[in-house]
């Protein structure tokens, strides 16, 4: 094995302690908690596991969290008068929407109306226009991609100049992991469902994210010796000899990969501990910026 392991459950520990300490800091001048709001409609296993992790997170770190749960036939009305009343609630610093909302609901409308002030997911669009745009800066950006960027940086790969190549284009996830590339002036590709020679291209990536959701796509002679690999997929696989009857693998084939690469991430262990740990980071942000603000 030539690569190097990317921990992520060690990365973010350590991060989650800076945020503790911050949110100590805080208290101790004297300001409230940092608190996050999480807004739930309907009753999706992954969504709900997903923000009970998050509100315990939360907790441990000393970040108040109100928990809001809306069911799946929840108007369009009804979830952005949440949100409003969240926006002028001053215990709340931080709105996270869990997505996807149901099908019924168009969530761009829901996501624009999150006060940018309190946008700890970084996905309302003008946080989003913002990333897009030469010397404009986002207030909070995707935490996904934020950790993405994030667990490259502790490798000490420089971006400036390197070819990144960025398979899958989601909303929360390739899109603005790409951009967040471009802005440390990373010559990036992106690759989708209609690109060709998708093998061929990850062979010149310097920095390979892989977020397509397909398992172990990405084989080993798809990586350029040396490469940084960031594997953003978790794909469920039946493995009959797992308790569960299934284990988690992720976009690349670890086994060929870590053969190859300089760098690589664990599925499990890897990006999905930054998620949260980020948008720990993002909500006491937005309190210190709200109490910034205040004084
Ligand atoms: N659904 C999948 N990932 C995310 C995320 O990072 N934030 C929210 N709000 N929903 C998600």
């Amino acid at each position: 094995m030539s690569a190097q392991i990317i921990d992520g459950n060690a990365i973010a520990e350590k991060l989650r302690v800076e945020t503790a300490a911050e949110v100590e800091a805080m208290t101790r001048a004297g300001l409230p908690r940092p608190g996050l709001a999480t807004v739930l409609v309907g009753e999706r296993k992954d969504s709900q596991s997903y923000v009970g992790m998050k509100r315990k997170r939360a907790g441990e770190l000393g970040i108040e969290s109100f928990g809001h749960t809306l069911p799946a036939s929840a108007s369009q009305e009804e979830i952005e008068s949440l949100v409003k009343e969240l926006n002028a609630d001053a215990r709340v610093n931080g709105i996270l929407v869990q997505l996807p909302l149901p099908d019924h609901i168009d969530d761009e409308k829901v996501l624009n109306a999150i006060s940018i002030e309190k946008d700890v997911d970084g996905f309302h669009p003008l946080n989003i226009g913002r990333l897009a745009q030469k010397g404009r800066e986002p207030l909070f950006v995707p935490c996904t991609p934020d950790g993405v960027m994030y667990l490259i940086e502790q490798t000490g790969t420089p971006f400036k100049g390197a070819n990144a190549v960025v398979l899958g284009r989601s909303n929360i996830v390739g899109m603005p992991a790409a951009l967040l590339l471009v802005k440390r002036d990373a010559t990036v590709t992106i690759c989708h469902s209609r690109s060709k020679d998708l093998a061929g291209v990850c062979r010149q990536a310097d920095i390979l994210v892989a977020a397509v959701g397909r398992p172990e796509m990405v084989r080993g002679n798809w990586i350029k010796p040396g490469a940084v690999v960031i594997d953003v997929g978790t794909n469920a696989v039946p493995d009959p000899t797992a308790k569960k009857g299934y284990k988690w693998v992720g976009d690349v084939c670890f086994e060929e990969a870590k053969e190859v690469a300089g760098w690589i991430t664990p599925v499990p262990g890897g990006v999905g501990p930054m998620t949260i740990a980020m948008l720990m980071r993002n909500t006491v942000r937005a309190a210190q910026y709200a109490a910034k603000k205040l004084a």
